[in-house]
């Protein structure tokens, strides 16, 4: 059993829920880790003594990042799309199909390789905790394949085969949702935490998504919803009434939308790389913060709509577009995110959690949103190990 301690620690967000700062910040702080879990928090010098050190030397510390929402098994290569849509052309969805023909054509080993090195680059930008799911394949084996290799690398699985109507399926969509809701469903349930649709105009409407995530909760998995990206509908309002862990994108919102999500408890996850990558209007953010919603911040790395897997990118972007404060934006970017996930074990630095966190090259948080695009993750350690040092890979 190794223990390590982080100690001469500027800044420590803590996360600690119940004081009126939601970061719960400490300063001049240290941590020790036993077992994968924080067991100590408290000021440097008063540490008990470790195997392992790693002086913050005055620097930030804070809670891994958790992002809730990915598509990171797919093969492929979409830059042609982005580079049209920064000439002019709108984003639709489309693009999807592609992607799918490219993960269909590629072997395991290869959408494996693809996998691991996202991974790394999350890794890399300081996130410890990560969703993933299907939704590149839309067959019954496919898509069981594709999370039968997510499985590899997370727990937070999410089935998606009903992402988009496949061609062959294309006059015939109902059929397609019963082959989602049955074999591919029964194929797919074993290797997935969470069921999702996308809930918009051009992929499935209420009625079928609901028939997918209530076939998928009959099954033992647990609902969350792409809703609300390309413009209103009833996707947002849906996920509410199902108990959705979260609605994602929330790009068009209405009043009756945020009503219902300030009366429900599913987070309002967003994806602000989404709205840079194809130049759309961003989220409501500020409503949503108003009227008292659990917001998330999340990446939703794909080859589609948004090819970024940094989290502190999407810190600036919701600081810099969204007009969250610095604060904010950090809180929904780890807390937030650990609530999109039903998770208690995450997004904190408390003890008794999972020891997740992240050492930047600055003095405060605030960094992450006044110097984007600046690699600031110092120090990784995830799950009690040092998974990532600056200049050590
Ligand atoms: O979350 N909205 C649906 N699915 C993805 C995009 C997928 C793609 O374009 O490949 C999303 O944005
Ligand atoms: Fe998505």
């Amino acid at each position: 059993m190794t223990s390590l301690l982080v100690d001469r620690i500027g800044e420590l967000v803590t996360n600690e829920p119940g004081g009126r700062d939601p970061l719960a910040i400490r300063r001049d702080a240290a941590v020790v880790v036993v077992d994968g879990q924080i067991a100590w928090i408290g000021p440097t010098g008063g540490a008990p003594a470790c195997d392992v050190r790693v002086d913050a030397s005055n620097r930030a510390v804070i809670p891994g990042f958790v992002d809730s929402h990915t598509h990171l098994v797919f093969a492929g290569d979409r830059s042609g799309e982005f580079a049209a849509r920064m000439a002019g052309e709108p984003y639709t969805g489309g693009g999807i199909r592609r992607t799918v023909a490219a993960t269909n054509a590629a072997p395991d080993t290869e959408l494996s390789a693809n996998l691991a090195y996202l991974q790394r680059e999350l890794t890399r930008q300081g996130t410890t905790t990560f969703e993933t799911k299907s939704g590149y394949g839309l067959g019954v084996d496919t898509e069981a394949r594709l999370l039968r290799i997510a499985r590899g690398v997370t727990p937070e699985t999410t089935f998606l085969g009903a992402h988009v109507v496949p061609d062959e399926y294309k006059d015939r969509p109902d059929d397609y949702v019963a082959l989602v809701c049955g074999p591919m469903l029964d194929a797919c349930a074993p290797h997935a935490r969470w069921v999702d649709a996308f809930c918009e105009r051009g992929a499935f409407d209420a009625d079928q998504s609901r028939a997918v995530l209530t076939a998928g909760v009959a099954v033992g998995l647990a609902p969350r919803l792409h809703a609300n990206q390309l413009g209103d509908g009833p996707g947002v309002r849906l996920g509410v009434e199902l108990g959705a862990a979260a609605v994602d994108h929330c790009t068009h919102l209405s009043d009756a939308d945020i009503d219902a999500l300030a009366g429900g408890d599913t987070v309002a996850t967003l994806l602000p790389g989404v709205e840079f990558s194809t130049r759309s209007p961003y989220p409501p953010a500020r409503r949503l913060l108003d009227a008292g919603v659990t917001v998330a911040l999340a990446t939703d790395c794909n080859p589609g709509s948004s090819f970024t897997s940094s989290m502190p990118f999407c810190v600036a972007l919701a600081v810099r577009e969204m007009h969250l404060t610095p604060a904010e934006a950090l809180w929904c970017a780890t807390a937030g995110g650990a609530a999109a996930l039903r998770r208690t074990d995450v997004g904190t630095i408390t003890a008794g959690a999972s020891a997740d966190l992240v050492v930047l090259d600055a003095p405060s948080h605030v960094h992450l949103a006044y110097r984007p695009g600046v690699p600031l993750v110092h120090t990784v350690v995830a799950n009690g190990e040092i998974a990532y040092q600056q200049g050590n890979s």
